[in-house]
């Protein structure tokens, strides 16, 4: 069983972008523990990021039929992207929206989020723990 870990724009800068917000941790440390994550649990989990909205749509149309569930921190696309959304309604599987920071204690342009009308389940505000908890519940969400 496979699932994707997607992130959007400026989340290649985690651990250097405004840690007070995002904390210390680095993507590829973030990845490492994801895939650390999905091995316990008899996952795959790949892992990709983009600055820019069309890499994420055509990886979200390559995930159909090839991967079981998205995990997708979208970034500021979250708040803009409705290419995104259509992509992952033509997506079949489980789709998990996921904010490194508590997006509704913050600006109010990131409190609508075009993608959680198509999201399984939510997670913000956990900080960078929160990706591996969302590995946890993809794999609650696809168990047999
Ligand atoms: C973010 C929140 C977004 O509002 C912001 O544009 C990001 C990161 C988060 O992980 O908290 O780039 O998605």
């Amino acid at each position: 069983m496979t699932i994707l870990v997607l992130n959007g724009p400026n989340l290649n800068l985690l651990g250097q972008r405004q840690p007070e917000i995002y904390g210390a941790e680095t993507l590829a440390d973030v990845e490492a523990s994801c895939r650390r994550m999905g091995g316990e649990l008899g996952i795959e989990v790949r892992c990709a990021q983009s600055n820019h909205e069309g890499q994420l749509v055509d990886w979200i149309q390559e995930a159909r039929g090839t991967a079981r569930g998205i995990v997708i921190n979208a970034g500021a696309y979250t708040h803009t992207s409705v290419a995104i959304l259509d992509a992952l309604n033509a997506f079949d599987g489980k789709v998990i929206e996921l904010h490194i920071s508590n997006v509704h204690r913050r600006e109010g342009f990131r409190h609508h989020s075009y993608l959680s009308a198509r999201a399984d389940g939510v997670i913000a505000g956990f900080g960078t723990h929160g990706y591996v908890l969302s590995i946890r519940h993809m794999a609650f969400l696809l168990a047999p």
